[in-house]
């Protein structure tokens, strides 16, 4: 447990440098990876530079020419979290188009298998670490007990494993997991370690969304890469900012569609940078859930942005579309292109868009508390950089409270709470309302510059030591977390 207690949060957080502070434990623990993925470790070594190299013309996510090679979009494969041995570790993937990656991966898969359960399954992941850093696997969006969250403090040294168990006690949603070692996050995720966690329950199950083939995870980032093609990572306090587009670990990725209605289970895996999803024909998402699970009714929307560890349910319906029909995913925020669907097969399948009540989620009401938390600069949560053995609050078990989360600047802040599910109630200030997306149970919440967001929380899962943090993950790593107590 975290005997080697870094130096570098205060220097961090005193100067917020545009590059992170490079001596001590930070680049330390970064070093340990020198031999496993060393071409990266190269990049770094030499400088900067090199990942404005990476981008080629029609790279940068497919920037808009004709003449991008489209590479079909990778699907995890799927397993069963009921026992099942997980490792992470140095892995050498196709990231499309037969080229090859040195990345760090779950079970050599990039993104890592996606995970299926159903609610009142146990989960049983033996974990390795195959990594030469320690590292934890985060159940981001599970309510499990504290043994079983991958906080910081239960850390597994390299070589080293761990049993994570819990049963699953809540309803459908899109989950995931991700490491969560302390100041390495950031790091960890950005060279590859992901993957979905799909769970479904009866009353998901009961109204027949679009499933099989049907129902595709898309895990949505930015990568840098070095020369030589590896996955790379500079920490900077701004946040780490890749400079293309991957879907499921696909770079240019197409996917052959029918003409359908297809699920999209979409998560924002990138460190810091958010997407503003549209697509390119001005056909509507029809959105049915998010962090949380389904919405009381479906959205219709044309753009829906979505920030670090958030995730979306969208259904597409291609159904009127011709056969040779292209139609782009994009990011309007920064004008690439992630993913390319290509109408391919003429079908005719029985079902429609949603209508009416798809789920009911009872409000939470009647706070008894009220807790402030400001995002201050890019380290700090009420004016204290994380410190791995402090208990910066607790909070007694099944109790309802309000969570005002304020910034005076330095956001995008995507505000990320463990152990517990939170109801969005009001934003104030900077955009100053609340988003289709926003509604429902929700476990991250985006906060922009001058903005008030105002959540209703209550933990009645479990007892125990969890976090609450910035997931932009560089703020994370620099010290925007705090630890927090259910009693
Ligand atoms: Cu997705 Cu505490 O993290
Ligand atoms: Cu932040």
């Amino acid at each position: 447990m975290s005997a080697k207690q870094p130096v570098t949060q205060a220097t961090a957080d005193q100067k917020e440098l545009e590059v992170l502070p490079s001596p001590s434990a930070h680049l330390t623990r970064r070093t340990f990876l020198q031999g496993v993925v060393a071409s990266s470790l190269a990049a770094l070594g030499a400088g900067w530079s090199s990942a404005a190299l990476a981008a080629k013309p029609g790279g940068g996510g497919g920037g808009g020419g004709g003449t991008v090679t489209r590479n079909p979009l990778k699907i995890p494969p799927a397993a069963s979290p009921t026992s099942y041995a997980l490792q992470a570790a140095p892995a050498t993937v196709d990231i499309g188009g037969g080229k090859l990656s040195n990345v760090l991966a779950y079970n050599g898969f990039f993104p890592g298998p996606t995970f299926r359960a159903n609610t009142g399954d146990s989960v049983n992941v033996q974990f390795t670490n195959g990594l030469t850093e320690e590292t934890t696997v985060h159940w981001h969006g599970m309510i499990v007990p504290t043994a079983a969250d991958g906080h910081p403090r239960d850390v597994v040294m390299p070589g080293g494993s761990y049993s994570y168990q819990y049963p699953i006690i809540q309803r459908a949603a899109l989950n995931w997991y991700h490491p969560h070692p302390h100041m390495m996050t950031g790091e960890q995720v950005a060279l590859g370690l992901a993957g979905a966690f799909i769970l479904n329950d009866a009353e998901e199950a009961a109204l027949g969304l679009p499933s099989g083939a049907y129902e595709v995870p898309l895990i949505i980032r930015d990568v840098k890469l070095d020369r030589a093609g590896n996955l790379t990572y500079n920490a900077k306090s701004s946040g780490f900012l890749g400079d293309i587009a991957m879907v499921n670990g696909t770079r240019d990725p197409k996917l052959d569609v029918d003409t359908a209605i297809y699920r999209f289970r979409v998560l924002c895996g990138s460190n810091a940078r958010l997407f503003k999803l549209a697509l390119n024909n001005g056909a509507q998402f029809t959105l049915i859930g998010n962090d949380g699970g389904l919405l009381e009714t479906a959205a219709t929307i044309g753009q829906i942005e979505i920030s670090p560890g958030e995730r979306f349910d969208l259904l597409v319906d291609f159904r009127n579309l011709a056969v040779g029909t292209k139609v782009m995913l994009q990011d309007l925020n920064s004008g690439w292109n992630l993913l390319e669907f290509n109408v391919t097969r003429q079908v005719s399948i029985a079902g429609g868009l949603p209508t009416g009540t798809l789920s009911s989620v009872t409000p939470l009401s009647n706070p008894v508390v009220t807790r402030e938390f400001s995002f201050d600069g890019m380290s700090r949560i009420n004016g204290k950089v994380y410190d791995i053995n402090r208990i910066d609050f607790q909070v007694p078990f099944g109790q309802t409270e309000l969570w005002r989360f304020t910034t005076g600047g330095n956001a995008p802040h995507p505000v990320h709470v463990h152990g517990a599910s939170f109801q969005v109630q009001s934003r104030s200030g900077g955009r100053g309302v609340l988003f289709p997306w926003e509604s429902g149970w929700k476990d991250t919440v985006l906060l922009q510059d001058g903005e008030t967001v105002e959540v209703l929380i209550r933990f009645d899962g479990y007892r125990g030591l969890y976090v609450m943090h910035c997931h932009k993950l560089e703020h994370e790593d620099m010290g925007m977390m705090a630890n927090f107590e259910v009693i």
